[in-house]
């Protein structure tokens, strides 16, 4: 089953693209009204497409109504709905914890003489979870979602929603960025995330078939893994930061799957992303200047052939760059404050490039971001015509995982040669039983003698960056071309 995720169309004063919701249960008329939503999701259902909503429950906007109550007074019965504390000292904020953009996560509301507490921008004030109220606020707007037929949440920053009672400063660590010289065993991954999250699940599993993905961003995938609880009573799925963030190298990647492939409880199920709209795309993280997106036609193979549900991020079927977009054009706060280093997220939000026309074909008028630079050459229209085209593997990629049960749900075992450069693996079904073989190097790839033999087979190719192998069998001793990535099926017996 396929699906879309939105990421937030809520009204929004947009001080970080719509991750500062002023009101969880309407459209932002920049987007279109409620009818509007409603006929989406029609028309996505009725092409077999799932709709899946971002919610931000760790943060409102300034904006928002309860918030402007909070800060009112002291004793506004909104106060509590967020966490409002006095300072160390005069001038001195609650405590060192550290905002994910900049600086002291306390910002001093002049009008009441108290800091509240954001893990994001000033403008984001940190709901206060351990309110009753509050939390009940939250979850009747995702209630309100799923009475309206959405099929479920990618949870914003899910693993943020607590930080510690006594509000304990984090230990410092060895770090680049100030944030990153906390280690922070206090201001994320608390305990009592997981009441909520399993409560959220209690309510999900009232509405068939609907699933939520959590951003759990952390760097330790022990602790994102954590929020799949026993594999049936908190998140469906957890995005795996590590296997994002990891660089090109057969070892790394085969690594960091084993090591989630151990974390993900018996019941549970991995899920995989390589690009998003917080960080550079990884066409341009991983591949190398000139290598023609060899390296993202591996990548896309990997990311479609894992056991688990691969998440993939506009524009990446047709390889969209990250884009140097001029600062100022600029939109995203972090680009705003930090450019050029880092430049910020803008360069993975420009305009999907569906044609050469104006604006791309995104908009009749100008959009947001500027159109990335290449757009003539790479959009969808040329890439649908053109014969060998990125979006045309991906489609066929696509189309092999819907046609192989093994591809779906086969159980993933890892192969020998990742020291080597490559990362090769079987996914083994009931029935069917596939191979799937990454030549990270740009050199071919030989084995030659038993540690070469792929055991069982015959293999036939089913797939492979180069052009004219398929329906041909791999040759005893494993030869990949440069750079090659090859989907091969053991023939059965009966066949052979
Ligand atoms: C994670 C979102 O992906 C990011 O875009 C946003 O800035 C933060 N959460 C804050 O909501």
């Amino acid at each position: 089953m396929d699906a879309i995720w939105l990421t937030p169309i809520y009204p929004s004063p947009l001080a970080d693209y719509g991750y500062d919701v002023s009101d969880y249960t309407a459209i932002d008329p920049i987007y279109g009204n409620m009818d509007d939503f409603e006929e989406l999701l029609y028309e996505c259902h009725q092409r077999g497409l799932k709709v899946i909503l971002d919610m931000v429950l760790n943060h409102t906007s300034s904006e928002h109504a309860w918030f402007k109550e909070s800060r009112s007074s002291r004793d506004n019965p909104k106060r509590d709905f967020y966490i409002w504390r006095d300072g160390r000292a005069p001038g001195k904020p609650p405590n060192h914890w550290l905002s994910v953009m900049e600086g002291s996560a306390w910002t001093l509301d002049e009008g009441t003489g108290q800091y509240y507490y954001r893990a994001f921008l000033p403008e984001q004030p940190d709901i206060n979870w351990r309110n009753p109220e509050a939390r009940r606020a939250m979850l009747d707007a995702c209630r309100f979602w799923l009475d309206k037929g959405v099929d479920g949440f990618r949870l914003d920053v899910v693993n943020y929603l607590h930080e510690d009672e006594q509000l304990r400063d984090n230990p410092r660590k060895i770090g680049i960025r100030p944030y990153e010289m906390q280690k922070h065993v206090y201001d994320r991954c608390q305990p009592e995330d997981h009441d909520v999250v399993r409560e959220l699940r209690s309510i999900l599993d009232e509405y068939p078939g609907a699933m939520m993905v959590g951003e759990t961003y952390t760097d330790d995938p022990a602790e994102a893994a954590a929020y799949l609880g026993d594999g049936t009573d908190e998140l469906h799925l957890a995005f795996n930061f590590d296997f994002a963030m990891t660089k090109w190298s057969a070892g790394r990647f085969q690594r960091s799957v084993g090591r989630w492939e151990e974390l993900i409880p018996e019941a549970g199920w991995p899920a995989y992303f390589l690009s998003n709209h917080d960080m550079p795309r990884h066409v341009n993280r991983l591949g190398r200047i000139g290598d023609k997106g060899v390296r993202a036609r591996v990548a896309a193979v990997m990311l479609l052939t894992l056991r688990g549900t691969p998440f993939l991020y506009y524009g990446e079927e047709i390889g969209m760059p990250s884009s140097s977009v001029p600062r100022k054009r600029l939109r995203d706060p972090v680009g705003i404050r930090f450019w050029p280093l880092p430049v910020g997220r803008d360069c993975a939000r420009t305009p999907m490039q569906w044609n050469s026309g104006a604006y791309a074909g995104f908009s009749r008028v100008e959009p947001w971001l500027p159109v990335d630079k290449s757009y003539k050459k790479v959009n969808v229209e040329t890439q649908i015509r053109e014969q060998n085209s990125l979006l045309g593997f991906y489609r066929r990629l696509l189309r092999l995982r819907k046609e192989k049960p093994a591809l779906q749900v086969g159980k993933y075992r890892a192969l020998p040669g990742s020291d080597m450069g490559m990362f090769a693996y079987f996914r083994e079904g009931e029935e069917d039983r596939i191979a799937v073989l990454l030549n990270f190097t740009n050199r071919p790839f030989t084995l030659n003698g038993k540690a070469a033999r792929i055991e069982g087979g015959p293999w036939r190719i089913l797939l492979s960056t180069y052009p004219g192998k398929e329906g041909g069998f791999l040759p005893d001793g494993i030869i990949l071309d440069p750079g090659e990535a090859i989907i091969m099926e053991e023939i059965k017996e009966l066949e052979k």
